[in-house]
């Protein structure tokens, strides 16, 4: 996908759709259009087919004028980056729709950030043009080339960062739903450590990627036998594959993101029931997001140094399998009661969270699909974040709330850490009933003491569910606003 900025005569550009953003009241852009169009617009306002609503989409199909294709969206009203990034979905959707080659986007839809409105728009084509192909054939849209247009000639060096910044985005999320949406007997645990080995191989002018795999007798090794419990029910071999990006000086302390990838997860033991245990195949959500994210940063060389540790096993429940009840002890020396099998993911984290220190970390990140409680307190709408360090979290939302791929945080009170209280190991992997996923962020807080960190539970947000099953790319475009942020300020 071509991406570049313009500021011609509107006038003298072909292409097979306009994207025009207006209210009701045109704006200056829409009132060119309309003049080159014999009143278009004004007919749909006057007809009532257009409104101007926030989000309304319109298609005006104008095969006599200069213009083929008019794609009216809606901008009344819009008053939050989540509003903008479900108006430009929408176009997307209606543009790739008709299969156009070419595009033109009228910039008009946050005309205080222009740089803003170019990285959301590049963003969404490219994560719009995600198809996924590998046992179905689905007709591809065809889009080639989007012509960003504003009227300002100052304007378009900012403009073509945004185009640039939002297609890794857009690239980045589309990895991490490629790999969400494989089925679990191809995206196994080996399969991510190839993947994660050929993004290595990405030739790069002004960084650099190096990745290894552990796998069983490295992490026997390491002690990491919480990790390795989870794996043994299963017989596909498990991988802790490491990804080391290094974007700024080697002296510059790391981002540390580490990226839960259960790439089924039956329960083991615990089994779960057999209602949606499809969407098991997504539990290696996190992991995906850690290399959507390295993809994207490898795209834009971004001046940061973030290394991604993604733990990757099944949970299976085989004859070897842990038992409820069984106590192991983990890399960091703290022990565990395992009283549910189905509590994994804190049980791969937790060895993951004691192996990142060895990078002298100035931030640690885990992203993970952990608890089915994070659906009940937040929805589909927010991911959960939990820190032992409120600037940490105040950066996150923010960086959440500005990629409209927005986080809620929730305490991590001692209240809640007393719940893990077991009568034979220094913690059980469970709390109980309520609170769950404030529980798990506490088992995971034990783990991740001597650094800044974050947990972000994804459960609810990385994928959807019904019709339109599939997985969403989230949380990348808030992991990369994150980085992207924290470049800038140390590179200031
Ligand atoms: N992968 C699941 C969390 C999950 C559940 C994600 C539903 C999405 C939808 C995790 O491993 C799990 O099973 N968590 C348990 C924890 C419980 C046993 C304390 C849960 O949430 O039920
Ligand atoms: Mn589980
Ligand atoms: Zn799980």
């Amino acid at each position: 996908m071509k991406f570049t900025a313009s500021c011609a005569e509107l006038s003298g550009l072909k292409t097979d759709s306009l994207i025009l953003p207006t209210g009701s009241e045109l704006s200056n852009s829409a009132k060119v259009v309309n003049e080159l169009t014999h009143n278009s617009i004004d007919s749909a306002i006057e007809s009532g087919e257009f409104k101007g609503k926030s989000g309304q989409v319109l298609v005006l199909n104008l095969p006599q004028s200069p213009l083929q294709r008019i794609i009216l969206l809606g901008t009344d009203g819009l008053s939050n980056q989540r509003q903008v990034k479900k108006a430009v979905a929408a176009a997307c959707q209606a543009l790739n729709k008709t299969q156009s080659k070419t595009a033109l986007w009228v910039s008009g839809l946050m005309t205080d950030n222009l740089e803003a409105e170019a990285s959301i728009v590049a963003q969404s084509v490219n994560a719009s043009l995600y198809n996924y192909k590998k046992h179905n054939a689905e007709k591809s849209p065809n889009l080639e080339a989007l012509t960003f247009w504003t009227t300002e000639q100052s304007a378009i060096q900012s403009a073509n960062s945004g185009l640039r910044y939002g297609a890794a985005v857009g690239d980045g999320m589309n990895t991490a739903k490629q790999l969400g949406n494989l089925p679990a007997n191809i995206c196994t645990p080996s399969y991510l450590a190839e993947q994660a080995i050929s993004l290595g191989k990405a030739k790069l002018a002004k960084a650099s990627i190096n990745t290894e795999i552990l796998d069983r007798s490295d992490m026997q090794k390491l002690k990491m036998d919480s990790l390795l419990s989870v794996a043994e029910g299963s017989e596909e071999p498990p991988k802790l594959i490491v990804i080391n990006y290094q974007g700024a000086k080697p002296d510059e302390k790391p981002v540390v993101l580490v990226g839960k990838a259960v790439t089924f997860d039956s329960g083991g033991i615990s089994l779960k029931p057999g209602r949606g245990m499809d969407e098991m195949k997504y539990d290696m959500c996190g992991g995906a997001s850690v290399l959507g994210v390295m993809n994207a940063l490898a795209e834009l060389e971004l001046p940061i140094n973030v290394v991604g540790i993604i733990p990757a096993t099944e949970n299976m429940p085989n004859g070897r399998a842990t038992k409820p009840g069984d106590v192991v002890t983990s890399m960091s020396g703290q022990t565990i009661e395992i009283l549910n099998t189905d509590a994994e993911g804190r049980l791969i984290l937790c060895d993951s969270l004691t192996y990142a220190a060895k990078f002298n970390p100035d931030t640690v990140i885990d992203i993970a699909t952990l608890t089915g409680a994070v659906i009940s307190a937040l929805g589909k709408v927010a991911s959960g974040v939990l820190s032992n360090d409120q600037q940490l979290a105040n950066d996150l939302i923010e960086s959440g709330t500005q990629s409209a791929d927005p986080v809620w945080q929730l305490p991590l009170w001692e209240e809640y850490d007393e719940l893990l209280k077991s009568n034979f190991a220094d913690m059980a992997n469970i709390g109980g009933p309520q609170a769950g996923t404030i529980t798990a962020g506490c088992f995971l807080a034990r783990y991740a003491k001597d650094y800044k960190w974050a947990h972000l539970d994804v459960a609810g947000t990385a994928w959807v569910s019904g019709a339109n099953k599939g997985a969403t790319g989230r949380p990348v475009p808030l992991l990369m606003e994150y980085l992207r942020q924290k470049s800038e300020a140390s590179s200031d």
